[in-house]
């Protein structure tokens, strides 16, 4: 099954209003035609209204790096996801730093994958397992709990809506990434299998599933040259014009639909 590949820079707490613009205003003719794969910038809650304005009219979408399940009410510090919805297309939800810092449970990360489909959005859910998980062989079982948790009572109609992101969190922004072949084999039997059980091998199979970790313009390649492998989740790259458009380039050449 052809699945357009999809890059998404998650710039985490970086870049005021006024960077972001001009990053976005840079980045745009540089990735404007390569119509075969989607991209997506995520900047913080503080840029989207100037980023999604800047972006009206291009070919980059834009992603929020978090939503509260709620659509309003007393919940100081969150933003819904009907709040999110006239700037965004996308919400990327169970990043590993808002698990750790934030204590983002996977009940949470159900509830607000649940909002974000429902107000119209696009979610991008992210997974992973630490290195001592790693380590001990419990990556497989852990990922698919991740998975299955965050898309409990997700009705199969909304499922052309996720991405997920598969991110090692001892890859992420660490400089050491897994292996193409070793990041596909588990993005394969711990996400895809899992969603082949849930929802049945079609809707499996055309489930967009990414890498992130220390993904960059040297290790791009590979990844992309991996069959379950459908884009990208970048951090510090992503922070990089140059870097930014080389990871769409490759992507666009590897494996562009
Ligand atoms: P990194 O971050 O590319 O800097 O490793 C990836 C991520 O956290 O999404």
């Amino acid at each position: 099954m052809a699945r357009t590949p999809i890059i998404a820079g998650n710039w985490k707490m970086n870049k005021m209003p006024d960077e972001a613009d001009a990053f976005v205003r840079e980045l745009t003719p540089l990735i404007a035609t390569w119509d075969n794969v989607e991209r997506v910038v995520a900047p913080t809650f503080l840029a989207l209204s100037a980023v999604a304005s800047a972006l009206r009219d291009a070919p980059i979408k834009v992603a929020a790096q978090d939503a509260h399940w709620e659509a309003n009410g007393a919940y100081t510090a969150q933003v819904s996801a009907a709040m999110l919805a006239p700037y965004v297309e996308y919400v990327i939800i169970g990043h590993s730093e808002c698990r750790a810092y934030l204590g983002e449970s996977d009940e949470n990360v159900n509830r607000k994958a649940q909002a974000i489909l429902a107000a119209g959005l696009k979610s991008i859910i992210a997974v992973g397992e630490s290195l001592a998980q790693n380590e001990t062989g419990e990556t497989v079982p852990f990922v698919r709990s991740q998975v299955r948790a965050a898309l409990d009572g997700i009705a199969p109609g909304y499922m052309a809506n996720v991405v997920i992101a598969y991110e090692p969190i001892w890859a992420i922004g660490s400089g050491k990434s897994a292996s193409g072949e070793l990041a596909d084999n588990i993005i394969k039997t711990a996400v895809r299998d899992t969603l082949a059980d849930l929802y049945g091998r079609d809707i499996a199979a055309a489930v967009r599933i990414q890498y992130g970790g220390s993904v960059k313009p040297a290790n791009m390649e590979e990844f992309m040259a991996q069959p379950n492998i459908d884009g990208a989740l970048v951090g510090g790259a992503s922070l990089d014009v140059d870097d930014f458009a080389a990871l769409v380039d490759i992507a666009s050449r590897v494996k562009g639909r």
